[in-house]
């Protein structure tokens, strides 16, 4: 058995990757330690009853006894300890959720059932540093990926509809309060069938506009939405944007020859968990729509097509259907009015799932052999 460092297991995506190697009794072959940045010398965690008191995340005598590290602390964490780690020698694995790596030239992002030929021949040359991929550019090469792995896409854009979790808790927390307290206003008139929608409507956006905590996400989200997503590049474009494009590539292992452009709009909605995605893709060739959803279900197990019909849509390719599964749905592929190599699709994805803690399960077992 191997022994594997576990920091920021108790967040949202920490909780979410402790459960998925639960199921999948992944603990069996590893002796896990558990590391703690507010709680060192605490109990080990029910789950693991057997795992030691949790050590101090900052010791770095600690964590470099450890062959491997998995993180979801975050990206400050990251860049608190582990060039530190690095520089006084420690070469083990470092598997980690947060952004703060994911472009570095020695470093892989990590999405196996894509890219499992980027991360072998990584880990051949000795790369060290594995990272999870943005959760919507993750969801979208799981749902996506019989094309793009094909070389049949020559660019794309992502429309985005992300979910409120892809800020953290505390912003899913607020979402909801601000349903509440939204939904409080206009009780009264609510309950009542003969009240006027547009006296609910005006005292619904007096609420918005001066009534709701939106301390997390910064102006209101319940009832509106949020059309940019990280920080301001400057340039016309989010951080969230240009990570469409910088880490399609990298996860795909593309070069100049065959750089694939990708780029679109980042948008926050007021979904949970579940991210979305529609997309505009100009395709290499002119290929039949049946091809396409052929290839793409058959791209990993995951990839679902649904059915290019009202029904079917409503029914599976929304963040409710798709939300606490591996499954990623994919539809409304058709040949788009610009022409035969024009076609649309939409896909939604769990973003705690593949969107962050599956990859990095997934790579642990593949660096535990
Ligand atoms: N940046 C993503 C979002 C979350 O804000 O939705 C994690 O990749």
């Amino acid at each position: 058995t191997s022994s594997v460092g576990f920091v920021g297991y108790r967040g949202m995506v920490g909780s979410v990757l402790m459960q998925r190697m639960l199921d999948e009794n992944d603990f069996a072959g590893i002796d896990p330690v558990f590391f703690s940045t507010s709680n060192p010398g605490g109990a080990a965690p029910s789950f693991a009853p057997g795992a030691g008191p949790l050590q101090d995340a900052h010791d770095l005598d600690a964590l470099a006894k450890l062959p491997i590290i998995v993180t979801a602390q975050g990206g400050d964490y990251t860049k608190s300890v582990h060039s530190d780690l690095r520089a006084r020698g420690w070469d083990g694995l470092w598997i980690d959720a947060a952004s703060a790596l994911r472009m570095n030239d020695d470093s892989i992002i990590v999405l196996d059932p894509v890219n499992r030929d980027v991360i072998d021949r990584g880990l051949a040359a000795g790369v060290k540093d594995f990272v999870g991929g943005n959760c919507t550019v993750s969801c979208m090469l799981m749902g996506l990926g019989g094309l793009f792995r094909n070389g049949l896409v020559e660019w794309a854009t992502a429309m985005t509809y992300q979910a409120a979790s892809g800020g953290g808790a505390r912003h899913m927390r607020e979402l909801l309060t601000q349903f509440g307290d939204i939904n409080s206003a206009v009780a009264g008139e609510l309950a009542d069938p003969a009240s006027a929608i547009l006296d609910i409507d005006r005292k619904v956006l007096d609420k918005q506009r001066n009534g709701l905590d939106s301390s997390q996400f910064g102006v209101p989200l319940g009832g509106s939405l949020i059309p940019w997503i990280d920080a301001d590049l400057g340039n016309g474009q989010s951080k969230e944007e240009w990570k469409a494009g910088a880490e399609t590539n990298k996860i795909l292992g593309t070069d100049e020859s065959n750089h694939i452009q990708m780029d679109g709009l980042c948008v926050r909605i007021g979904a949970m968990r579940s991210h979305s995605q529609a997309l505009t893709i100009k395709l290499t060739e002119d290929i039949p729509v049946a091809e396409i959803e052929r290839m793409l279900d058959a791209d990993n197990e995951w990839a679902t097509v649904v059915p290019n019909t009202k029904d079917a849509t409503m029914d599976l390719l929304t963040p409710v259907a798709a939300s606490g599964s591996l499954d990623i749905p994919v539809g409304r592929i058709r040949q788009l009015e610009m022409g035969p190599r024009y076609i649309s699709a939409f896909t939604v994805g769990d973003q705690l799932l593949w969107g962050a803690a599956e990859p990095l399960r997934r790579m642990l077992a593949i660096a535990l052999g």
